[in-house]
């Protein structure tokens, strides 16, 4: 591959933004990445402004839905170092999810390359503190102009940046799905497809009109399995026990969900990794012993639901000071921002 060729912005527009401000997702850095894929390779690697595209109206990312997408987040700690969490897992998870919609692969050493360079450039825009990260959203998509229903022989993989406190501004309640579906067997579920975030924005609308923020999608067949939230992965605990659904080919591969399965072990709490169905649920909150439900993701970490609803049965969770919600975010929290021991290699320094 050619070489990575950078123009840095002559004047950043880093003092514009109220970093006290920022609901998640609406304010971009300076610089972006892109790769273009033509003639069978990824070529003309480029950090340069972040600016608007011009693509080809017929581009089958419009029409097709051909794109997919990963999450991660910067951190930056007292030294001024900067840290990625897991990123090997988002480089790998994005090639799972391109080989599902018949795109190409991007390569391990450009896609690290790209990242670090593009950080390293952006470092003003991740601050110090806790809450505080740059999130990082690289993604393809299919811009060759042509109507037919088949893959793409051009993309463009790209990385844009946008300083992130927390994705929820507010409380979090839940329905739990009777009769819409995220994804089903043989689908496309597991990966970062686009086309799986919008497939969820009419549901979620229904129940946003009902007073409550998300859905948290069951099986397609039943609707009788738990399975997760669409923007996050779900974790139930009953008494002590923290229970959550198997990943599948419906089911996102969560590495917030792998992260916090790893450190209850660490932490000698039990976890159940399997079925959970809404009778189990149902009947844990009637008898009390239904303690928390929590989400699990990048961009949400770990966020607390307050209550759902199934049906006409509707319930709220007990407020609990020593929640492993709050226990998971802080243990997750140490090691991002470089405070604690990284037992299991998480953490990944950009290099200056
Ligand atoms: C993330 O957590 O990074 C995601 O991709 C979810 C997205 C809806 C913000």
């Amino acid at each position: 591959m050619s070489k990575l060729n950078i123009t840095p912005v002559s004047q950043s527009k880093i003092n514009t933004v109220d970093f006290n401000d920022l609901p998640f997702g609406n304010v971009f850095s300076d610089h972006m990445f892109s790769c273009d894929f033509k003639d069978g390779k990824w070529q003309n690697p480029t950090i340069s402004e972040y600016a608007p595209l011009t693509l080809d109206p017929s581009a089958r990312v419009f029409h097709y839905g051909q794109a997919v997408f990963e999450g991660m987040k910067a951190f930056k700690d007292e030294n001024d170092d900067i840290y990625l969490f897991r990123p090997e897992d988002n480089f790998e998870r994005i090639n799972k999810s391109a080989h599902r919609l018949a795109m190409p692969e991007f390569p391990k050493d450009f896609f690290f390359e790209g990242l670090e360079q593009l950080l390293l450039l952006e470092k003003e825009w991740i601050k110090k503190g806790d809450g505080n990260s740059l999130y990082i959203r690289p993604f393809v998509i299919a811009t060759q102009g042509a109507l037919s229903a088949s893959p793409a022989d051009e993309y463009k993989f790209m990385i844009i940046c946008s300083p992130a406190r927390s994705y929820y501004a507010g409380e979090v309640r839940v329905i739990f799905a009777e009769e819409y579906s995220r994804s089903a067997s043989g689908g496309v579920g597991f990966a970062k497809a686009a086309g799986n975030y919008a497939a969820q924005f009419y549901p979620t609308s229904l129940a946003h009109k009902e007073g409550y923020q998300q859905v948290i999608w069951t099986d397609a067949k039943s609707h009788e399995y738990l399975e997760e939230a669409g923007t996050m992965n779900i974790f139930f605990r009953i008494n002590n026990t923290l229970i959550t659904a198997p990943i599948s080919d419906r089911i996102l591969d969560g590495i917030t969900r792998k992260s916090v399965i790893q450190l209850a072990k660490d932490n000698k709490i039990d976890v159940e990794v399997r079925r959970v169905s809404v009778t189990e649920i149902k009947d844990a909150a009637k008898n009390g012993s239904l303690k928390e439900i929590f989400g699990s993701g990048t961009a949400a970490v770990i966020n607390p639901i307050l209550g759902f609803k199934h049906s006409d049965f509707k319930h709220e969770l007990p407020v609990m000071e020593d929640s492993y919600a709050k226990f998971f975010k802080k243990t997750l929290n140490e090691i991002q921002y470089n405070k604690t021991e990284d037992k299991h290699n998480w953490r990944h320094k950009v290099s200056k």
